[in-house]
């Protein structure tokens, strides 16, 4: 079948490259997993990607400037308010990832959440962290200013199926400390999204397995054509061959 090589030679080729063209992103994440901490806090980001054996070289970018850092994690110990900002990062076959925005505070409490946006029916865990882990009682989680949620003990804040009435501006309050300060936190900004439209999977299929599948439609056809093309030569050449014996052998009986 040496007439399909050099098709596939070309199908490898075109699969290659868009191999090389589009590698895989890098992910930061967080540990702990939050993107806003209080002053003090310690934060690690870790680079998650692709890369060659033996290479674990990991850029990383703070603001858009690169680090000096190249490992693959990235430890802020007692993080202070200049820590904040866009931290991006990229790993041997990988590309840069997407930003994760840190924010420092420096207050006595602070609200926490895994992400700020879900979707109707996912589990929400707020959590009201205070600085430097000072013991914290008689906590209200606050949603737009009415008490959402009473503990005399400062524990995390799970709603186990979010609705779009959860929708809201969060804070949390409490009494910290020996001198039982009343503190309130900062207001965040939480959304619950309705039930997601379905998206038509065919809309959103990346350009480059089009160009896939349009190969493969279109070497399947070639190949086909070949195929039976060899076919129908080899049928009438066997045709004209038997045609010839024919005659031979009639112009052998003429004799
Ligand atoms: C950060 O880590 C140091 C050293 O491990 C520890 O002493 C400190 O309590 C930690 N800070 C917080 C806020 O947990
Ligand atoms: C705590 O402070 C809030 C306002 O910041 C106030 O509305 C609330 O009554 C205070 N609680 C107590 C027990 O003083």
């Amino acid at each position: 079948m040496w007439q399909l090589q050099p098709p596939m030679a070309l199908l490898l080729l075109v699969a290659a490259g868009l191999q090389a063209a589009d590698p895989p992103k890098a992910v930061v994440l967080l540990d702990p997993p939050w993107d806003r901490v209080l002053k003090d806090d310690n934060v690690t980001l870790r680079c998650q990607g692709p890369s060659s054996p033996g290479d674990s070289v990991t850029q990383w970018f703070y603001n858009g400037s690169l680090l000096s850092k190249q490992d693959p994690s990235y430890f802020i110990a007692a993080a202070t308010v200049e820590d904040r900002g866009e931290y991006r990062c990229r790993t041997g076959l990988s590309s840069l990832s997407d930003p994760v925005h840190l924010s420092v505070h420096a207050s006595w409490l602070l609200l926490q959440s895994h992400r700020w946006v879900y979707q109707e029916g996912e589990s929400i865990l707020l959590r009201c962290h205070s600085w430097k882990n000072i013991p914290v009682h008689n906590v209200m989680y606050l949603q737009d200013g009415k008490i959402k949620k009473f503990l005399h003990w400062n524990t995390d804040f799970y709603i186990s199926e979010a609705a779009p009435s959860d929708s809201g501006s969060y804070a949390c309050r409490g009494f910290i400390g020996t001198r039982e300060k009343n503190i309130t936190s900062e207001r965040v900004s939480l959304l619950v999204q309705g039930p997601a439209v379905p998206p038509n999977p065919q809309l959103f299929l990346p350009w480059h397995q089009i160009a896939f599948c349009f190969m493969m439609g279109l070497l399947f056809a070639v190949d086909t054509g070949l195929y039976f093309c060899i076919q129908r030569e080899r049928r009438s050449s066997v045709g004209a061959l038997e045609n010839h014996q024919i005659n031979w052998s009639q112009g052998l009986q003429d004799k």
